[in-house]
């Protein structure tokens, strides 16, 4: 099966293409750098971009791959959660060639394609089901910071999300009230190999809290009280590095932790983690740590695939395909494993 996968959620326009779980080609156009000016990205520069990217996306994914829109068998795409104006031009643009071609359409919700991710592996990339196992997975990145439980292919439950803040965002916001440039993320996790972590302490959010869900938003307040109070500490090189770094820490410390406890309470074998944040360096070594020692496998999505992406939007297209054997008609009534927030 030869199927083509959009993903136009927010700020990065992907077109991918997938044969029987191989991805031969995932171009994506990231408009990071369009959005830096504001501090954050702006809906309706972000679908313009999204219209100006698609075509030349697409056909690079063709000649990546080496094929044409001939061979498609099927077409997928975001369709949500996600900015909405972002969405709809991938999701329309998907839906039109599908219709061109008499192709089956997918719409695709975009953190259970996360959920996807770590299981895409090697060089040239490709789904990985032989090794699949029930898991729980920590989707974390600038929108959205999930506990998912994977009971089996296709059959999710989520455990618990963020009553507030994203892990990104309040990576991203407290880097902003220190002057790092935007997105703060990766900035911060750089700056903090250099720092110490037990110099400053900051708050865990809901880290003893019974339920699985996550709160950041009062470390990203306690962080900007604490600069207030210290208002020359930043002139210090090592002062910036040992905060970034006490900051990382908290915010690892209760992804780590709530991860970890809810997969061994739920008994699974394995953790997953997948978004932007798991590119975060403390937080792959600190699961793998902690996995380690629970008798936990870790499958971690490449750095590449932590980004939004189509690659993990056509790899769980096809096994949605596949699992339904639906294969001549139009098809945009996928439930996903939980609904759309
Ligand atoms: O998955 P993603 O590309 O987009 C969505 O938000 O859906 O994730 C982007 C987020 C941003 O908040 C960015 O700062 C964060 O992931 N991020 C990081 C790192 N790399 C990306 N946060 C901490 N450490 C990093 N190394
Ligand atoms: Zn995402």
């Amino acid at each position: 099966m030869t199927l083509l996968a959009i993903e136009s959620s927010c700020d990065e326009t992907s077109v991918a293409i997938i044969r029987d779980g191989s991805v031969l080609s995932n171009r994506v156009a990231s408009q990071i750098k369009m959005h830096a000016e504001y501090g954050g990205v702006v809906p309706e520069l972000a679908s313009r971009e999204h219209l100006k990217n698609f075509l030349p996306i697409a056909n690079a994914a063709f000649a990546d791959a080496g094929i044409t829109a001939s061979s498609l068998d099927a077409v997928a795409a975001t369709r949500g959660p996600g900015l909405p104006s972002a969405l709809l031009i991938g999701y329309h643009a998907g839906q039109a060639l599908a219709f061109v071609l008499e192709k089956p359409f997918l719409g695709i919700h975009h953190h259970e394609a996360h959920l996807y991710s770590p299981w895409i592996a090697g060089d040239p990339p490709r789904a990985d089901f032989d090794s699949f196992r029930p898991s729980v997975s920590l989707i974390v990145s600038g929108g959205h910071t999930m506990l998912v439980h994977v009971e089996a292919e296709l059959k999710h439950r989520l455990l618990g999300s963020t009553v507030d803040d994203a892990a990104g965002e309040c990576f991203d916001k407290t880097a902003k009230l220190m002057g790092l440039p935007y997105p703060g993320g990766p900035e911060l996790d750089r700056l903090a190999e250099r720092g110490d972590a037990n110099a400053y302490s900051f708050p865990t959010p809901l880290i003893h809290d019974k339920s699985d869900d996550f709160s950041f938003s009062g470390l990203k307040t306690a962080v900007r009280y604490f600069l207030r109070d210290h208002p020359r500490l930043l002139d210090r090189d090592q002062s910036l590095f040992d905060v970034c770094a006490s900051i990382r820490a908290a915010i690892v410390k209760v992804l780590v932790s709530k991860t970890i406890r809810a997969a061994l309470r739920l008994r699974v074998p394995c953790v997953t983690a997948s978004g932007g944040v798991t590119c975060n360096l403390e937080l792959r070594r600190e699961l793998l740590r902690a996995c380690e020692s629970a008798g936990l496998t870790l499958r971690l999505a490449s750095n590449a695939l932590c980004t939004d992406n189509a690659a993990m939007i056509g790899i769980l297209a096809e096994r949605k395909l596949l699992a339904r054997g639906i294969l001549t008609s139009y098809d945009d009534d996928i439930v996903p494993g939980w609904s759309l927030g």
